[in-house]
C-alpha cells in the first residue's frame, strides 16, 4: 500500500469528545490528511479518552492539580507534546486554561474551537451566554491560541441562527453540528500549509 506522510497532531480534551470524534471520522473518510499521535486530557473522566482508545490512538492524562503550580504543569505538557513529535495541537473541548510557558513554546501551533462568534461571549457556557443575551445569530470560531483567553487570530467562523423555540441546549446542539464541520476543515488547511 502507498505510504503517505500525514501531518501529526495532538488533540487536547476534557469531556465527551464529539469534536475529537468528528476529526477521527474526517480522517477515516479520507477528508483530513492528519494522524492523531496523541489524545491528552486533564482528567481521566473524559469520555473522549474512550473514543480515542477505540481507534488505538495513544492517550495521556495529565491533571494540572498533580503539579505544584501551572508552570510546572506547562513544563510537563511541553515535554509530552515534544515527545509526540506533532506539528499542531488541537484543543477540542479542553476546559483548563493552558499556562503561558506552554503557549509560548508552540507559537501559532495551537488552535482552539469556541462555541460563539468571538469576540462575543468568551469563557464558559458561551452558548448559554448568547441565548440569555437574546442574540439572533451566534455560532462558533476556530482561532489560534495566544496567552489571552479566547483571543488570538481567527481562522474560521460559522454563523448559526437562534430559532424561536430554542433553549440553550437546542442552540448548543445546533452550534455543535457546525463545529464538527469547520474544525476538521481548518485542520486540513494546516495540513495543506
Ligand atoms: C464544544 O462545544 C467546544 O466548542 C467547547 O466545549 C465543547 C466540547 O464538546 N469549548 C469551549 O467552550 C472552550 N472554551 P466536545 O467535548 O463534545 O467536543
Amino acid at each position: 500500500m502507498e505510504k503517505r506522510e500525514y501531518m501529526p497532531i495532538a488533540v487536547f480534551v476534557s469531556g465527551r469528545g464529539t469534536n475529537l470524534q468528528a476529526i477521527i471520522d474526517a480522517i477515516n473518510k479520507g477528508k483530513l490528511k492528519t494522524e492523531i499521535k496523541l489524545v491528552l486530557s486533564n482528567t481521566s473522566k473524559a469520555y473522549a479518552l474512550e473514543r480515542a482508545r477505540k481507534y488505538n490512538i495513544p492517550t495521556k492524562v495529565i491533571p494540572s492539580k498533580k503539579f505544584k503550580n501551572p508552570l510546572e504543569w506547562g513544563e510537563k505538557l511541553i515535554e509530552v507534546v515534544k515527545e509526540s513529535g506533532v506539528d499542531l495541537v488541537v484543543l477540542a473541548g479542553f476546559m483548563k486554561i493552558l499556562p503561558p510557558n506552554f503557549i509560548s513554546a508552540f507559537p501559532n501551533k495551537i488552535i482552539n474551537i469556541h462555541p460563539s462568534i468571538l469576540p462575543a461571549f468568551k469563557g464558559l457556557s458561551a452558548q448559554e451566554q448568547a441565548f440569555n443575551y437574546g442574540v439572533k445569530y451566534t455560532g462558533c470560531t476556530v482561532h489560534i491560541v495566544t496567552e489571552k483567553l479566547d483571543e488570538g487570530p481567527i481562522i474560521a467562523q460559522a454563523v448559526v441562527p437562534v430559532l424561536p423555540n430554542d433553549n440553550a441546549n437546542t442552540l448548543a446542539n445546533r452550534i455543535l453540528k457546525y463545529e464538527h464541520k469547520i474544525y476538521p476543515q481548518v485542520i486540513q488547511w494546516f495540513a495543506e500549509k
